[in-house]
């Protein structure tokens, strides 16, 4: 839905983005990953236009975005980043509303949607009043998630939205973007430079360097193969393999065996999780359970060094 061809980008003479090629599918979350200075922010700005390409096209549903009125495009794509804050002198309610009133939805359906939004980001009702400068640093980030959803976009384009957040708020931020994409079924582009948030997010992982895609590819698979000393010494040598473990679940590895001693792991689990358990707990097996919390097997340490899940493991 979102095609880059050959495009370059430079700020006077130096190169930012170099004969960038890609394509973001629609529906997808897609995550741009990569040093300070790979190019991820101009990327991430030419797809609205924030950023002008100096060469190449780029396709938004089929269409060049050059012959879409600028803003119809930007209407159609949200845009939460990090530094450019909320209207200081407006309230949340009025933040949030920004680009329903930028298209004069009827007030009724407006302040439906800000409702809607606040209870979808988990913000209070008592904050639609407020000014950004009396909300916290983590709901202001949600008011800027809000304001960039609220004219129900195509496309979500977000820089480092969670940046600056403490690591339990980021998480349950995370964990939103993650719902919100599933149930809206949103095309979202995200940028971060925190590995395991991107782990966590992509359906699919874009490594850039040097204003260039090293890799693309799901997160399992980059991590499993990655294609260069670069993608590995940035996926992080020593880490490699416990974040390999992230993206395992532990329902996909367990037997369906035997009464085991020791506390349950839940099968929704991460096997980096089972990870900290066995360590944490001094035992080589753990019981599993499912959603309700009833018994349905066990995970044996060994279990954790199994490259297929158990479909596809031998009899
Ligand atoms: N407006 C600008 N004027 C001049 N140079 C720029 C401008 N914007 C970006 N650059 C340069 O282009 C290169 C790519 O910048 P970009 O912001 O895309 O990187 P990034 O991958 O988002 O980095 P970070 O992770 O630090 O945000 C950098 O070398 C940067 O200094
Ligand atoms: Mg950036």
């Amino acid at each position: 839905m979102i095609e880059f061809m050959q495009v370059n980008k430079a700020f006077g003479d130096h190169p930012a983005v170099k004969n960038l090629s890609l394509r973001l599918e629609e529906g997808a979350f897609s995550v741009l990953i990569g040093t300070s200075g790979s190019g991820k922010s101009t990327t991430l700005k030419m797809i609205n236009r924030l950023v002008e390409p100096d060469s190449g096209i780029i396709h938004f549903s089929g269409q060049d975005i050059r012959e879409l009125p600028l803003l119809a495009l930007r209407r159609r794509m949200g845009y939460a980043i990090q530094s450019i804050g909320l209207f200081p002198h407006w309230t949340v309610a009025q933040n949030i509303a920004t680009v329903p009133q930028l298209l004069k939805w009827p007030k009724a359906k407006t302040n439906a949607r800000i409702d809607e939004l606040m209870a979808l980001l988990g913000l209070e009702p008592d904050l639609r009043a407020r000014y950004p400068h009396q909300l916290s640093g983590g709901q202001q980030q949600r008011v800027g998630v809000a304001r960039a959803l609220a004219g129900d976009p195509e496309v979500l384009l977000m820089d480092e939205p969670f940046g600056a957040l403490d690591p339990v708020t980021r998480g349950a931020l995370q964990q939103e973007m993650r719902r919100i994409h599933q149930l809206l079924g949103r095309t979202i582009v995200l940028v971060t430079h925190d590995i395991d948030e991107a782990l966590r997010l992509a359906d699919n992982l874009i490594l850039m360097d040097g204003g260039e895609v090293v890799q693309q590819g799901t997160p399992l698979s980059m991590l499993s193969a990655p294609g260069s000393e670069f993608a590995r010494r940035f996926f992080g040598h020593s880490e490699l393999g416990v974040r390999l473990l992230s993206l395992r679940r532990v329902a996909d590895y367990a037997r369906p065996d035997e009464n085991v001693q020791g506390e349950p792991l839940a099968d929704t689990l991460s096997l980096r999780d089972a990870l900290s358990g066995f360590m944490t707990q001094r035992r080589t097996v753990l019981p599993v359970v499912d959603s309700q919390g009833r018994p349905c097997g066990s995970l044996h340490f060994s279990d954790l060094l199994r490259e297929e899940p158990n479909d596809a493991r031998a009899p």
